[in-house]
């Protein structure tokens, strides 16, 4: 089938503003949206530049707008988009060039959870594990399938507004520490997100929820930190 893709552009050091460029392409019905830009990139133009790396939806690297919603193009079929397609980088990161947004706001707002194990107590006496029960390990299970690529967090009007709000894969990750029964610093993470610029600026629009390439219900983890830090429980 032939497809018209549409593709944002801007150069900053060539471009004073974006424009957009319009490819007539070839491609298979099961062929991948980053499939189409590798071969844009390999026989139309060289200087196209965009983020992948696994090509498997596990590494993240690819979020952006494809017909203005927010999907990983290694995911995505031409089939589910149809002919007509239109990429874009992702909203409210500022445009490196073409698909490649700075993602340092991103990750700034990701380190202020602490996104790392805190247990600081001795290990138990045989000195291997720290055990689990099969129900504690999922009391947190969804929200370890995060992989951090970014299309939640910048579906969000709240984000889109003000970048120093956490947004929700900051606050996924803080939900996948504070309900993890071998981590001691959950008091510390909610104190955290609780201040103005964490759970207060959640409208729950479940934009981030519809957007995440990993079905991650992200809205209900937001919702269950909300209940965390106004009982004061974690359970
Ligand atoms: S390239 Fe790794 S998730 Fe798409």
């Amino acid at each position: 089938m032939q497809v018209t893709l549409k593709v944002f552009r801007y150069n900053p050091e060539v471009d004073k503003k974006f424009h957009y460029e319009t490819y007539n392409i070839d491609v298979e019905e099961n062929e991948r949206i980053l499939d189409l830009l590798e071969l844009v990139k390999g026989h139309h133009d060289g200087t196209l530049s965009f983020r992948r790396s696994c090509a498997h939806g596990v590494c993240g690297s690819d979020a952006m707008r494809i017909n203005g919603r927010n999907m990983l193009a290694c995911k995505t079929l031409v089939r589910n988009v149809g002919d007509k397609i239109t990429v874009e980088p992702l909203l409210g990161l500022k445009v490196v060039k073409d698909l490649i947004v700075d993602m340092e706001p991103f990750f700034d707002n990701y380190k202020k959870v602490l996104p790392y194990f805190i247990n600081e107590s001795p290990l138990p006496a045989d000195g291997k594990e720290r055990l689990q029960s099969p129900e504690q390990r999922a009391r947190f299970d969804e929200t370890t399938k995060c992989i951090l690529c970014a299309a939640c967090t910048t579906s969000c009007p709240s984000f889109w507004g003000s970048d120093d709000y956490l947004g929700p894969a900051a606050l996924v990750t803080a939900h996948r520490f504070i309900f993890d029964s071998r981590d001691e610093a959950a008091s510390e993470r909610l104190q955290i997100i609780s201040e103005t610029s964490g759970l207060a600026r959640c409208h729950t629009t479940y934009n981030c929820t519809m957007a995440c390439p990993r079905d991650i219900h992200i809205t209900q983890a937001i919702g269950e930190l909300k209940l965390a830090t106004l009982t004061g429980k974690v359970e």
